[in-house]
């Protein structure tokens, strides 16, 4: 059964134009695009997803970056969705990421790491219905 799964492809990415080469990656693994759209979120909502990490001392810093310019949200499909994005993605800190993963090509510290990926299949449906309405599940 096909699984869904959560991505943003975050401000730094988009901002030094790699946002397609990321994109072409994630289409070219497989991954069906059920839902994409790009847009500024603001520092409220980017706190609101990312609440779990609250208490973190990164928590500041990583809502004002995510809401520091244009990303894009994305909703993903496929077989073991959740688990092979993250393979994908790579390491959370690009220095510590696998070659050839979107995090090794593409990000540049712990915090501006390119891409997003939802963790587990509870915070899938969370972050799903964060950004997207169940009619632009298509
Ligand atoms: P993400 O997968 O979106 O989940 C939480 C984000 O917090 C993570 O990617 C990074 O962008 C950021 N993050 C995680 N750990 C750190 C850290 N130690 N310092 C700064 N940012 C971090």
């Amino acid at each position: 059964m096909p699984q869904r799964t959560f991505s943003i492809i975050k401000p730094d990415a988009v901002r030094n134009g790699s946002a397609g080469a990321i994109l072409a990656q994630v289409a070219g693994a497989g991954f069906r695009i059920v839902a994409i759209k790009k847009q500024s979120i603001s520092k409220h909502e980017a706190e609101g997803f990312y609440a779990v990490h609250r208490e973190r001392p990164f928590f500041d810093s990583l809502t004002t970056f995510m809401s520091s310019g244009p990303l894009i949200l994305m909703v993903l499909e496929k077989e073991n969705a959740i688990a092979d994005l993250r393979k994908l993605m790579g390491a959370t800190n690009p220095a510590n990421a696998e070659e050839g993963t979107v995090r090794k090509k593409f990000a540049s510290s712990i915090q501006e790491n390119a891409i997003h990926g939802s963790d587990a299949e509870d915070t899938a449906a969370f972050e799903i219905a964060y950004w997207f309405a169940g009619y632009e599940l298509i």
